[in-house]
């Protein structure tokens, strides 16, 4: 097996999932870069490898299965094998989402990406991940899928604003983690859910208040945990979120 250890980030050609992997390719890892759009693709991969990473594109639509299916055959060929699967990529759906205008195609959008794609994607990478000894996987959540945090925060960078496709999305991929993490508890697969904080990316036009690199943190912390950490769980930088 080779030493080098290897990642596939997805939604990695801007904003967090790029910087996620900058982050993990600047430790030494090889880097998917997964990306829907060839030619924002080829920029990342070609931007990464400038700075040193040893990066190599991956066409991936993560709401499309021969897509996804094409993506674990090329990482499949590339690396032969995956450490640590990153499930970035998402979508807010559009605003605004009051639920009671709520579009429901908006609201489809929103799950198709953010849960169903992350199943697609995780289920495909499997295999690969299995072969690695202390695979590694990360579900990019927020606080906003709190429901905890929604519930009890006065704060509105936490709460942020009414959401009836986007948070919904990620309070769902927060209860799928946990299935996953429940499935894979007697496997060396560890999965978590991370928050990466408020961050200025194309996703709330760049009204975030941390650097998409702060906002990777929290990623690449939990892509890289050693053996017998913490599995189901959901983190930000300040340790545990609450459900
Ligand atoms: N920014 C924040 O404050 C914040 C807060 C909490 C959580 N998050 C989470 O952090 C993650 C990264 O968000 P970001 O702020 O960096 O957003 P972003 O800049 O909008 O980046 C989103 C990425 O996802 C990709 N993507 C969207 N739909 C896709 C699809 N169907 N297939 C493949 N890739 C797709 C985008 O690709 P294209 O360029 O092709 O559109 C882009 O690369 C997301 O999961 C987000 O929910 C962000």
């Amino acid at each position: 097996m080779s030493e080098q250890s290897i990642a596939l980030v997805t939604g990695a050609n801007k904003g967090i999932g790029y910087e996620i992997a900058a982050g993990l390719g600047g430790l030494g890892w090889r880097v998917g870069v997964g990306a829907r759009d060839a030619e924002r693709r080829e920029s990342a991969v070609e931007k990464l490898r400038a700075a040193g990473v040893d990066a190599f594109g991956v066409p991936l639509d993560v709401t499309d299965d021969a897509s996804v299916a094409d993506a674990a055959r090329l990482v499949d060929e590339r690396a032969g094998r995956l450490d640590a699967l990153v499930n970035n990529a998402a979508v807010t759906g559009g605003m605004p989402q009051d639920p009671t205008r709520a579009d429901p195609s908006v609201v489809r959008t929103a799950v198709e990406t953010n849960v169903i794609g992350v199943i697609r994607v995780t289920n495909a990478m499997l295999p690969l991940l299995r072969l690695s000894a202390s695979p590694r996987i990360v579900n990019m959540s927020s606080t906003v899928g709190s429901l905890t945090r929604q519930t009890s925060s006065a704060d509105l960078a936490v709460i942020g604003p009414l959401s009836v496709a986007y948070a919904p999305s990620k309070t769902f991929l927060n209860a799928v983690t946990i299935q996953y993490a429940k499935e894979l508890r007697d496997t060396p697969i560890l999965i978590n859910a991370a928050c990466p904080g408020f961050v200025a990316t194309d996703l709330n036009g760049f009204r975030g208040v941390r650097t998409p690199e702060q906002g990777a943190a929290i990623a690449i912390r939990l892509a890289t945990l050693p053996d017998g950490g913490p599995t189901g769980a959901f983190f930000d930088d300040a340790g545990v979120v609450p459900w």
